[in-house]
């Protein structure tokens, strides 16, 4: 498996996350604190940091023996050695977070255009695959919670608005009636100019070790997942603007 860079974006007000480089998928990271592991379990309270990855790879790849889904850190699943990229993800508990993954080099359709999102190993918890890409579509809206139980996750899970933002847009199709897909021909590097980046909005529910309760998620869906975008200002030159010109 092979280490994907992510796009690095400070936001004011909203924490946006960092991004890691991750050195090796199974072995502890070389960061200062050992931090950047997806694959450890923790318990955390609200503004503690938060480790997690996406794994992009084949829908298959993420089943063993073709039938159970297994955690992306479930060495019977053999990810590393198959074509698969991991981009590792540190937000704050509670902090509504928007996540890039700069798509300039990296074309999700060539990694088998599916991801899934993970933590933990012991009590591994993971989303179901969401399709990214493939070589006639690309979806590049995604909103991902991240539901906790007294601290520790329990499961990763993509909310769907059912094609509510892309509705009588013409610049895009509504995939099995959840997801707004833009063609891939129209992708910058693709033959296109949109800038395909995938943004990822997350958001938390459920409580922390100490059982506060995590409110992002509310907050988000009362904002309407779309409108966020607005609000990451460092993005004005490259997804906003380009978010303006389609809604
Ligand atoms: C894999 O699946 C086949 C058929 O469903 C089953 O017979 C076999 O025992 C499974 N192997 C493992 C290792 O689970
Ligand atoms: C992705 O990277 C390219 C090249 O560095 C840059 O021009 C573009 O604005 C970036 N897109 C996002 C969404 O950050
Ligand atoms: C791409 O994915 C869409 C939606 O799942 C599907 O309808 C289409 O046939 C796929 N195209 C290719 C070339 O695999």
């Amino acid at each position: 498996m092979t280490i994907l860079k992510t796009q690095h974006l400070l936001v004011p007000l909203l924490i946006l996350l960092t991004s890691a480089t991750f050195p090796s998928y199974i072995k502890a990271s070389t960061n200062t604190k050992g931090v950047y592991q997806p694959c450890s379990d923790t318990k955390v309270q609200i503004s503690d940091e938060f480790t997690f990855g996406i794994a992009f790879s084949s829908r298959d790849s993420f089943l063993f023996n073709q039938s159970h889904q297994l955690s992306p850190c479930d060495r019977r699943l053999s990810l590393s050695s198959l074509n698969s990229q991991l981009a590792v993800f540190r937000p704050k508990l509670d902090e509504i977070s928007l996540l890039t993954i700069n798509t300039s080099s990296f074309f999700p359709d060539s990694y088998g255009g599916y991801m899934v999102a993970f933590a933990g190993r012991k009590y591994a918890a993971r989303s179901i695959p969401a399709f990214v890409a493939n070589s006639t579509y690309t979806v590049t809206s995604f909103t991902l919670v991240l539901e906790f139980k007294k601290g520790r996750l329990q499961n990763l899970f993509w909310k769907r608005d059912g094609c509510a933002s892309c509705a009588g847009n013409s610049n895009f199709v509504c995939l099995n009636k959840q997801d707004c897909a833009i063609k891939t021909s129209d992708c910058k590097n693709r033959g296109g100019s949109v800038d395909c980046s995938l943004g990822i909005q997350l958001a938390f529910s459920g409580t922390d070790k100490h059982l506060a309760v995590l409110n992002s998620w509310y907050e988000v869906e009362n904002l309407r997942q779309y409108s966020l975008y607005h609000l990451y200002s460092n993005l004005r030159d490259s997804l906003t603007s380009q978010y303006n010109n389609f809604f």
